[in-house]
This record gives C-alpha cells, sequence and structure tokens, in this order.
C-alpha cells in the first residue's frame, strides 16, 4: 500500500498544538468508535464505510455498460445534483486535461437554467448520445426535470426499443418516480443503497459509471480507497491519523471561534473537488445551528481577488491548502538574451517549482497574517490517489460532525426551498403553503 496523501499542521501552530490534539483523544475516540460499531447518530446511512469492498460485484457491469456506451455512443449525459452528480464530475475534472477537460461525459438537472438547458436538448438533436439519470430518491426537481425534458427530445430521434437501451437510471431500488420509470420502460438500472447518502456516493454506481465512461480506471479508484479506509479504520491515534488529525484540527479552530474554513488550491483541476468537498462538509455539518462554512479558492487565481480579504479580512477563516507534490508535466523556464522581461532570474526552473514556491509564499503570509493553515498533499493525480481523497475526506467529516454533536448524514434543510418551490409551481398537495407564500410575497 502506498500512501498518496499526507497532513502537515504545522501552520496551525498559534491555534492548535501537538498537545491540544492529545487531549482531544477520548472525545475523538468515542466518536470513531461509534461511527466504525455503527452505534453514532445517522448510523442507518454509514454504508458508505465499507462501499470500497461492496460495490465490488457491480464492476463488471458497470464496466460492460460503460464500455457499450464507448462503442456505441459519442456522449453519455449525465442527469443528476448534490451528491449524484457532483462526485462523478468532480474526478473527471480532477483526471482530465486540465485545459481540454473530458467531453465524453455532459451534465444536465444539476440546475435549471433555461439557456443552458436549451443547448443542451439542441446538442443532444445532433450527437449520439446515451443518457444515465441519478437520482436517489428520483423526486428531486432538478434531474426529473431534466430527465422529462431528455426523454421527450431523444424520442423524436430514437424509437422507444432504441430508448430502453440508451437509457440508463441510477436509483432507489423500491420507490421514487424514476424507480416507477425505468420498471415500467424496461430500462436498465442501478442501485443505490439505502444505507448510502447521496453525498457519500462517489463510489457507488452514481460516480463509478460516468467516471468509467470518461475512460478512466475505477479499479485504481477503489484500490485507493480501500487503501486508505483501511488506515482510517485500523488507525485510532489522533496524531497517527491524517483524517482524525484533520477532524479534530478543524473542531478545534471551529471552537476557537473560525467559522470559515477555505479549501484553497494551486491545482486548476481540483476546482471541482473543491466544489463537492464543500458539498460533503456543508450538508454534514451546516445544522443545528452550528457548523464550520466550507468555502473554496483557486489559487493563485483568487490571491488577485480574494487574496486581499484572505490577508487582512476578518478573522473568522482557516484554510486548508490542497497540494500536488508532483506534477505530470514539467514545463522548463529558459533565459532570453536580453532579458526583457526581467525574468531570467527564473532560467532553469519549472513552471512546477513557481507554482510550488508561490503555495510556500502564501503559506507563510497568510500565517502571518494570523489566518492559520494546513495542507492536503497529494503525492500526483490519478486515480488511485483520488480514491484515498475520496475515503479521507469521507472519513473525516463523519468524525468531525460527530465532534460538532449532529448527525453527520441528514440534510433536512436542504427540503424547506423544495417545499416553497413545489408550492409556488402549483404541485398538487402544496396548496395551503402556496396560499401563505403568496401574503408573504405581497407583504400582507
Ligand atoms: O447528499 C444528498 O443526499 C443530497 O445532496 C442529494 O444528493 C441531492 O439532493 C440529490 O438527491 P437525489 O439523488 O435524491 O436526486
Amino acid at each position: 500500500m502506498a500512501k498518496q496523501l499526507s497532513l502537515d499542521i504545522a501552520l496551525l501552530q498559534d491555534y492548535v498544538t501537538e498537545s491540544d490534539l492529545e487531549n482531544l483523544q477520548a472525545k475523538v475516540s468515542a466518536v470513531r468508535e461509534s461511527l466504525l460499531n455503527k452505534t453514532c447518530a445517522g448510523s442507518d446511512y454509514t454504508g458508505w464505510i465499507d462501499l470500497p469492498w461492496s460495490v465490488e460485484s457491480q464492476l463488471p457491469v458497470i464496466k460492460e455498460i460503460a464500455a457499450e456506451i464507448g462503442d456505441r455512443a459519442d456522449h453519455l449525459i449525465s442527469i443528476g445534483i448534490g451528491g449524484s452528480y457532483l462526485g462523478a464530475r468532480s474526478a473527471i475534472d480532477f483526471l482530465a486535461d486540465p485545459l481540454l477537460g473530458n467531453d465524453r461525459v455532459v451534465y444536465f438537472g444539476h440546475h435549471i437554467g433555461s439557456d443552458y438547458t436549451a443547448s443542451l436538448l439542441n446538442f443532444v438533436q445532433q450527437k449520439n448520445v446515451y443518457v444515465n439519470v441519478i437520482s436517489k430518491s428520483g423526486t428531486t426537481m432538478e434531474p426529473a426535470l431534466g430527465f422529462h425534458l431528455i426523454r421527450e427530445a431523444l424520442a423524436k430521434k430514437y424509437s422507444r426499443d432504441e430508448l430502453r437501451t440508451r437509457i440508463i437510471a441510477t436509483t432507489d431500488k423500491a420507490s421514487g418516480v424514476l424507480r416507477g420509470i425505468t420498471d415500467a420502460e424496461g430500462y436498465r438500472s442501478f442501485i443505490i443503497e439505502d444505507d448510502i447518502g447521496g453525498r457519500f456516493s462517489v463510489l457507488s454506481p452514481s460516480g463509478l459509471l460516468p467516471i468509467a465512461v470518461a475512460g478512466y480506471d475505477i479499479e485504481a479508484l477503489l484500490a485507493g480507497a480501500r487503501d486508505m479506509a483501511h488506515i482510517c479504520k485500523s488507525e485510532a491515534a489522533v496524531l497517527a491519523s491524517d483524517a482524525l488529525t484533520y477532524a479534530a484540527a478543524r473542531y478545534l479552530l471551529f471552537q476557537k471561534g473560525k467559522q470559515v474554513e477555505i479549501l484553497a488550491s494551486f491545482e486548476p483541476s481540483a476546482h471541482s473537488i473543491a466544489e463537492w468537498w464543500k458539498q460533503l462538509f456543508g450538508e454534514s455539518e451546516g445544522k443545528e445551528r452550528t457548523g464550520i462554512y466550507p468555502a473554496s479558492a483557486n489559487l493563485t487565481t483568487d490571491l488577485h481577488s480574494l487574496g486581499q480579504f484572505m490577508q487582512e479580512g476578518s478573522r473568522c477563516l482557516f484554510e486548508t491548502f490542497f497540494t500536488i507534490t508532483a506534477a505530470r508535466a514539467r514545463v522548463p523556464i529558459h533565459a532570453i538574451d536580453d532579458d526583457a522581461d526581467q525574468l531570467n532570474f527564473l532560467a532553469d526552473q519549472s513552471v512546477e517549482f513557481v507554482n510550488q514556491q508561490a503555495y510556500s509564499a502564501t503559506s507563510y503570509a497568510h500565517y502571518e497574517g494570523d489566518l492559520p493553515n494546513m495542507t492536503i498533499r497529494l503525492a500526483k493525480r490519478d486515480e488511485y490517489t483520488l480514491g484515498q481523497l475520496f475515503y479521507f475526506f469521507e472519513f473525516a467529516v463523519a468524525i468531525s460532525g460527530l465532534l460538532l454533536g449532529v448527525n453527520p448524514f441528514d440534510q433536512p434543510g436542504v427540503e424547506a426551498y423544495k417545499q416553497n418551490m413545489f408550492a409556488l409551481l402549483g404541485k398538487p398537495g402544496y396548496e395551503e403553503r402556496r396560499a401563505a407564500l403568496a401574503k408573504k410575497i405581497k407583504g400582507e
């Protein structure tokens, strides 16, 4: 097993010391045991703990369907939102060419933007596509509407039999409107198990099918996750486990008034990882009027926009840097004869070296500006390493949420906007709420 991830907490030193972390050992051990024994709050949703193993029996079918899509279509339209979207997207964006991306998978149902929708519906008319509609509940408005529209569009170009081949659903085994449509139409489907919550589902068929269609090695991804799971499950000492150290450090920073965490990366390919991480931590911890607000920054780009605030604004922030030790490509910098741009002092260095120095410069500047920071270092940008990262964050957020005293596996607050939206849109059964909202909107 090659550990591809490490955590450096040296620049937390004025806020969190090793002895502070050791002093939290008993509390961390108690929540860790409750998680692993499945006696913690929300324990019905801890199927993700063993997912890197339990999903293995589904790999042959996932790979077979991914190969079929590769042979028969140019694009997979992946319909889903939140946990049914962010995992696959984060993996594909992380592994893809950072400039060109990966257009094998095209996303839909992750918002309700009208112009995007029009463009997507036009796109599917022109292209040879398969569809993977992913919704655990099978009732979420954004993907449900997306699927409604795309079925109508595709029915103009494919027969019902052909659609039966081209549409694959990933949903609950028994409940929800999507399950009903899937069974009635005879679509092929994957099941999201009852004990896997959306934001913990990247290593289930929700994430694995689109990732495989995009051409990435899902076996290596799962091998990385299994190796990190082994570390997380076997190491109980806070200081010996990166996931426990990260969770405990966050808890102590929050106790000291640090209410916002910025996940700051120097790698553009990590942008969507931060989006996935924001959902994982935001939905898991932000409840009962507590929790650390998860934010993100793309560096060095955002040093020229958010950098001023990070250096000198309100001190409610802490920062977690995310770096990749070995870039895939070395881009050398050469001297030029007249040194007109005065950059010859960089001669014989590389772009990667400049980026690494930018990280060091920033972490020390922020530390000196009273912005405590830690760093998650990934050895490289590949599937195995990403599997370790996914599991590391899932385990850490479970510990972190339990330390805060919340159920990390539910998301009751997400319902509020949905109820209002259904009422305003006139969904049957929401008449009373619609009347109450209408009064509020009129200012009565
Ligand atoms: O983490 C979660 O459970 C949520 O964010 C869901 O993933 C999101 O709301 C989408 O739900 P569904 O897959 O039921 O359409």
